[in-house]
């Protein structure tokens, strides 16, 4: 392995989130609102997407200079074809450490649960919203009911743990956090509330939306008994475990306790732009690098040009300091 290399403001590089496709079948307002996302709207083209050949190779380069961990993002990522083999041909041949995937579990039928199991997947992050059947449609935009039992229990069967996304919005999910943490904690579950994010430029984000972490868990204190979990730096998560059982709750509060100063992940669009930061306006080019000659020593002399000069901490200064270029939406650089 060359040399682990260091940002700007110290930090080292081990992760990598990569977005195998900007297309989703749900429309989160929060992510892909409908008015926007619809019949119009112009995704990345076929030519324009990196294919898994690709990928391969730049996580083999990346490795090289500190790469641990992918997680496989979208839109959702289950939308691409056989993303089973793309895992495996990361942990197997690559030799990734670790690889997990954020979904909205749509298209997780105990079929493909398990042969995500197979290729070597990690873990499985499942994002979910509501509870309530009422709300799924005006949630996630979908007419469809989608029974979530099932797909926890498979998880659980499959993978032994089940993490959750959940992005509380005031007036929209936030009475739900009880129901959550009391359907959940009867799985092995790591159950993560997030902080709804100022990401990208169609979701109309307003502070008033965001319901701080703090007030969730004093919320949820009232019901369990709360016990504060060592966690890693790098984490987004800052977490508790859940007294009396095999579940833990995160907290992912990146407006109110920002976690800049330990961010160690760059993202891969689907088009093959790297980006140093969920907030950034543009991303470099590393599709043609990848696709050229001697690509191998031209993306490591870049990525590590790149990382070296890195300074993003935009949590940690969005209230003081406006951006005045557009921000990157979510579902194309993957969360
Ligand atoms: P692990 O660290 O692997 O457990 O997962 P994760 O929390 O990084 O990934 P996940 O895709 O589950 O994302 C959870 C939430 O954290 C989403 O809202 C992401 O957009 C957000 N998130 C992930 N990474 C970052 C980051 O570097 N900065 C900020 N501000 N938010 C992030
Ligand atoms: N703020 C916070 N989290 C978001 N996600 C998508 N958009 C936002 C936002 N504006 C979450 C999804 C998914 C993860 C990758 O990012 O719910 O779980
Ligand atoms: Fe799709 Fe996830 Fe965005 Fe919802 S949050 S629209 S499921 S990519
Ligand atoms: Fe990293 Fe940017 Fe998120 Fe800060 S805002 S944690 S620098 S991705």
């Amino acid at each position: 392995m060359d040399s682990l290399i260091k940002d700007k403001l110290s930090r080292n590089f081990e992760y990598l989130r990569i977005s195998v496709t900007d297309r989703c079948n749900f429309r989160c307002s929060y992510c892909m609102p409908s008015d926007i996302f619809n019949k119009d709207y112009r995704y990345i083209s076929q030519d324009k997407i990196l294919s898994y050949e690709e990928i391969i190779d730049t996580c083999s380069v990346l490795k090289k200079i500190g790469l641990k961990k992918i997680r496989i993002t979208g839109g959702e990522p289950l939308l691409r074809k056989n993303i089973d083999k793309l895992i495996y041909k990361l942990k197997e041949e690559v030799m990734i450490d670790n690889i997990s995937i954020t979904t909205n579990g749509s298209l997780l039928t105990e079929n493909k649960i398990s042969l995500l199991k197979e290729s070597g997947l990690d873990s499985i992050t499942l994002s979910l919203d509501t509870l309530d059947e009422n709300k799924i449609s005006s949630i996630n935009g979908t007419k469809k009911n989608i029974s979530f039992t099932p797909i926890l229990e498979n998880i659980e069967k499959y993978f032994n743990q089940i993490k959750t996304n959940t992005v509380v919005i005031k007036g929209i999910n936030d009475n739900e956090v009880i129901d959550f943490v009391n359907l959940l904690a009867k799985f092995h579950a790591e159950i993560r509330f997030i902080e709804y994010m100022d990401v990208g430029e169609s979701n109309k984000w307003d502070l008033d939306k965001v319901v701080s972490s703090a007030s969730l868990r004093e919320k949820i204190s009232k019901h369990y008994n709360l016990v504060p979990i060592q966690t890693d730096c790098s984490s987004t998560a800052k977490k508790w475990s859940i007294k009396n059982t095999k579940s833990s709750i995160g907290f992912i509060s990146s407006i109110t306790e920002p976690f800049c100063a330990d961010c160690n992940r760059a993202r891969l669009s689907v088009d093959g732009k790297l980006f140093t930061c969920l907030f950034a306006s543009d991303g470099f080019d590393i599709k043609s690098l990848i696709r050229s000659d001697d690509y191998e020593k031209k993306l490591l002399d870049f990525f590590k040009d790149v990382w070296t000069e890195r300074s993003d901490q935009y949590s940690q200064i969005r209230f003081i300091s406006k951006k005045e270029v557009p921000k990157v939406e979510m579902s194309y650089i993957g969360g």
